[in-house]
């Protein structure tokens, strides 16, 4: 049994109760262990949700071929420390029948560029915040506009959890880490860098758009935008390289929280 003496460390044990949910879709790297390390260092329960979310994946996208190595997975979770390691199937999160989904309208960069996208990690997420009953749950800035759409969610239909956004962990060439580079040949890898270096010489320029534009030598972009996030600013970009589509995204004003 533990004797709590002083408020401070009673406070301390009524937060220790807290259960924090990272959702992921696997394929771990450094940027999803850091958040289950900021999970790990404010929960009790830390539990991960690894599900390779079909709803929001386009028809023409990379679904079928998303890399999945749920042993490699399941070891680096429990090395992070992680509780629960939550995997289920497509026909666990949507049975015969599942009729519900939350749209929540937002405009720009990834709306636009994935017709339906946001719906689908809405959805998931909110089923997964429920089925968890997180207190708090973690996400990153890499996918800011992902963090944004899910704070307008949970703002506006009141679900209690808190929501966590951790800055983006890049390798030390800059290219941010994400389960994507695994498709990259080394040749790619090389002209995927112009990618954070566009968006990091657009984020001290006049005309950060154009700059970055101007920078992205030779890429083809989706889209370069200034996207309102919330509480911030971030000049984000989405860009092709090969078969490979990339997402990144530099804060040009504010912050994310
Ligand atoms: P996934 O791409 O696996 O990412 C899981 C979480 O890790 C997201 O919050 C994402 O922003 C974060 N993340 C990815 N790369 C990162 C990096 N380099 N640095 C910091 N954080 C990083 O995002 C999804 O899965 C899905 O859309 C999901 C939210 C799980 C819903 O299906």
């Amino acid at each position: 049994m533990k004797l709590v003496r002083t408020v401070d460390e009673m406070a301390q044990v009524a937060l220790s109760h807290k259960v924090g949910l990272v959702p992921t879709m696997g394929a771990f790297h450094e940027g999803h262990l850091s958040l289950f390390r900021a999970a790990r260092a404010e929960c009790a329960t830390v539990v991960v949700s690894l599900f390779v979310n079909p709803a929001q994946f386009g028809a023409n996208e990379d679904l079928a071929r998303y890399p999945r190595d749920e042993e490699r997975d399941a070891r680096l979770a429990e090395d992070a420390g992680v509780d629960v390691l939550f995997t289920p199937s497509a026909e666990q999160m949507y049975p015969e029948g599942f009729a519900t989904w939350v749209d929540v309208a937002a405009t720009g960069g990834e709306a636009v560029a994935r017709p339906g996208h946001f719906r689908g990690v809405a959805t998931v997420c909110l089923k997964l915040f429920n089925l968890v009953r997180a207190d708090v749950a973690y996400f990153g800035q890499k996918d800011a506009q992902q963090a944004a759409v899910l704070r307008r969610m949970v703002r506006d239909l009141n679900v209690p959890v808190d929501l966590r956004v951790l800055p983006t962990v890049r390798d030390e060439d800059g290219l941010a880490l994400s389960s994507r580079n695994a498709y990259l040949s080394p040749e790619e890898r090389e002209q995927a860098l112009a990618l954070p270096r566009a968006l990091e010489t657009g984020r001290s320029a006049a005309d950060p758009v154009a700059a970055a534009r101007a920078a992205l030598n030779g890429l083809d972009p989706d889209y370069v935008e200034v996207i309102d996030v919330g509480d911030a600013r971030v000049l984000a970009a989405a860009a092709r390289v090969g078969s490979t589509r990339l997402i990144d995204n530099v804060v040009l004003e504010g912050e994310l929280r």
